[in-house]
C-alpha cells in the first residue's frame, strides 16, 4: 500500500505523515531529506549550484543514505550524521536549485520507487509524491495552510533545534521556496487531480489524522 501526502512547507505533512506510518505500522518516507542531503553535499563540494551534470553526479553518487526507523528518519553523508544539519537555514536556502535539476529529480524518484518496491507499503511524503514518483498510488492526501500559520509552525520546530532565526527570515524563506517550487518548470508542486486535500489552518495533527483514516 502506497500512500502520498504532498504539500508546501509548514502544512504539517511531515507529522502527519510519520504519526500515520505509526498509526499504520508501516514505515514513512521523507523525501525532502533526499533533497536536503542532496542540497548538502552540493555546498560541501562547492559545486555550481546551476550546473546541472555536476549536481545529476552528486545526487547518484552512493556517499549518503536515509535510515528509515518507524517513527524518525536519520540521514548520513559520507559516514557523518547529517539529520540536523540538512535542517539548517543554510541548507533550505539552496535546496531550490537541486529541486530544479531534472537529472537530480529523475534520480530521487528512482530511488523512492526502490525504497517503495523493497519496504512493499510506505507513508511518502514531498511535493511531488502522487504526482510524478506514484501516480498509481492507492491513496493520495494534499495538505495546506495559510503561509503565516505555516510559518509559525516551521519559526518554532526550528528554534525548538536551536536554530538562530527570526520570525521574517522564516516567512521569506517559505515564500521563497512556495514560489520556487510552484514555479519550476520540472514536477512543480500540484495538486494530484485525485487527491483528498485538507486545510490543517484550523485543525490539530489529531483532527488532521482523523479526516486521513476516514
Ligand atoms: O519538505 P521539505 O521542506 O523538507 O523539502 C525541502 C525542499 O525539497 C522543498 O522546498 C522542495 O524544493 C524540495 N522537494 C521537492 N520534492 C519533494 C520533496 C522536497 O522538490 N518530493
Amino acid at each position: 500500500m502506497i500512500i502520498t501526502i504532498d504539500g508546501p512547507a509548514g502544512s504539517g505533512k511531515s507529522t502527519t505523515a510519520r504519526k500515520l506510518a505509526a498509526r499504520l505500522g508501516v514505515p514513512y518516507l521523507d523525501t525532502g531529506a533526499m533533497y536536503r542531503v542532496v542540497t548538502l553535499a552540493a555546498l560541501d563540494a562547492g559545486v555550481d549550484l546551476h550546473d546541472e551534470a555536476a549536481l545529476t553526479a552528486i545526487a547518484a553518487r552512493d556517499d549518503y543514505e536515509l535510515d528509515l526507523g518507524p517513527t524518525h528518519i536519520r540521514v548520513t553523508l559520507r559516514g557523518h550524521d547529517v539529520t540536523e544539519e540538512i535542517r539548517s537555514m543554510r541548507v533550505n536556502d539552496h535546496t531550490r536549485y537541486i529541486a530544479a535539476s531534472p537529472g537530480v529529480r529523475r534520480i530521487l524518484i528512482q530511488r523512492q520507487r526502490a525504497i517503495a518496491a523493497r519496504l512493499g507499503s510506505v507513508v511518502t511524503e514531498g511535493r511531488d509524491q502522487g504526482t510524478a514518483a506514484f501516480p498509481d498510488a492507492d491513496a493520495k492526501f494534499f495538505l495546506d495552510a495559510a503561509l503565516e500559520k505555516r510559518a509559525e509552525r516551521r519559526l518554532h520546530e526550528m528554534l525548538a533545534d536551536g536554530e538562530e532565526v527570526s520570525p521574517a527570515q522564516v516567512l521569506a524563506n517559505l515564500d521563497e521556496r512556495d514560489r520556487t517550487d510552484s514555479e519550476r518548470a520540472v514536477a512543480p508542486l500540484l495538486v494530484p487531480p485525485d487527491a483528498v486535500r485538507i486545510d490543517t489552518t484550523h485543525l490539530s495533527i489529531g483532527e488532521v489524522l482523523d479526516v486521513i483514516l476516514a
